[in-house]
């Protein structure tokens, strides 16, 4: 990687910026120069806006520095979300680290749906599961939003539930999110009103073909389910009948293609469901939608 941002004392922020896309373009990045943009911002302290009117002013050594750095760590295809620490998932902001999935604008609709649905249950204390929390985003962006929801969010991974606690903590939600290591829900015996679950549902060959971002720096188990992409969402509709409340409410994220297959399992498991799949705003399946009628 050429530097002049070492070698040309008098560079500006604007030739910084200008710099660093030329980069992150050359490495195959897609939005070069937002992302340059974003990362000096990181790097100086300032907002992308502020940037802008400083776009003349020589850019400081010692942000120089910084800021090649970490343009040297998205050029070998790092997600910026990582190099940040950071990502913003709905109405919040959550720490993030290679521990944990990178909340996808996807899993939005998920919540929306489980918003919508919390609207008209405010009286009364609800019981949720979020199964594969990962850093917590669904958790927290409901528990955020509805003070009588209680979530018992759950993982796998040590690491993950690690980052979560601290996402839960910065929102002060630690009586109301319960952080469990489980193999779905084989460590509680409780009965919950909302299920929800972003699990990984990508077939295992499938994992190859990603894009460096996802395929190198990504965990493998928050993506990786298995042959057909749905052996874990297979494994959690066995175990749901046990776990549900009267008129509980089931929303599992799938990719495109999954649809009629997990809504015969879920329907399988839940005979007393009316069970429908979900687009997202791109028109694909994104959402197995179960409903107990009581
Ligand atoms: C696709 S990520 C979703 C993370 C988060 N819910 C989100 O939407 O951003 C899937 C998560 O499920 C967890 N996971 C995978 N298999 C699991 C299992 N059998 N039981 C519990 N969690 C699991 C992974 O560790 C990962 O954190």
């Amino acid at each position: 990687m050429t530097n002049p941002l070492m070698e040309e004392p008098l560079i500006s922020f604007g030739g910084g910026i200008r710099w660093a896309a030329d980069e992150l373009t050359r490495c195959g990045v897609e939005d070069p120069i937002l992302d340059a943009e974003l990362l000096l911002a990181a790097t100086s302290g300032m907002t992308r806006s502020q940037l802008h009117l400083h776009w003349n002013d020589a850019l400081p050594a010692d942000i120089r520095q910084k800021f090649a750095a970490l343009v040297q760590r998205r050029c070998r295809r790092e997600p910026l979300a990582y190099i940040l620490g950071r990502r913003a998932f709905y109405d919040i902001e959550l720490e993030v680290n290679p521990a944990v999935l990178i909340p996808r604008p996807e899993t939005e609709l998920l919540v929306e749906q489980a918003l919508a649905w919390l609207t008209d249950r405010t009286a009364c204390a609800v019981w949720a599961a979020d199964i594969g929390t990962g850093s917590g985003a669904i958790a927290i962006t409901l528990a955020h939003r509805f003070t009588n929801l209680h979530v018992w969010a759950a993982d796998r991974s040590l690491a993950a539930l690690a980052l979560a606690r601290r996402n839960v903590q910065r929102y002060h939600l630690e009586e109301r999110v319960n952080l469990a290591c489980s193999d779905l829900l084989s460590a509680t015996t409780a009965h919950f009103d909302l299920v929800m679950a972003n699990l990984p549902y990508l077939p295992s060959e499938r994992l190859v073909d990603l894009q460096p971002e996802v395929a190198q720096y990504e965990p493998r188990l928050a993506l990786d389910g298995g042959e057909l992409g749905i052996d874990v969402i297979a494994r959690l509709c066995v175990l749901l009948p046990s776990h549900l409340n009267p008129s509980a409410l089931v929303l599992l994220e799938i990719d495109e293609g999954q649809g009629s297959r997990v809504s015969q399992m879920l329907g399988a498991a839940l005979p007393d469901a009316s069970v429908s799949v979900l687009p997202d705003y791109a028109g694909l399946e994104r959402i197995v939608r179960a409903e107990l009628i009581p």
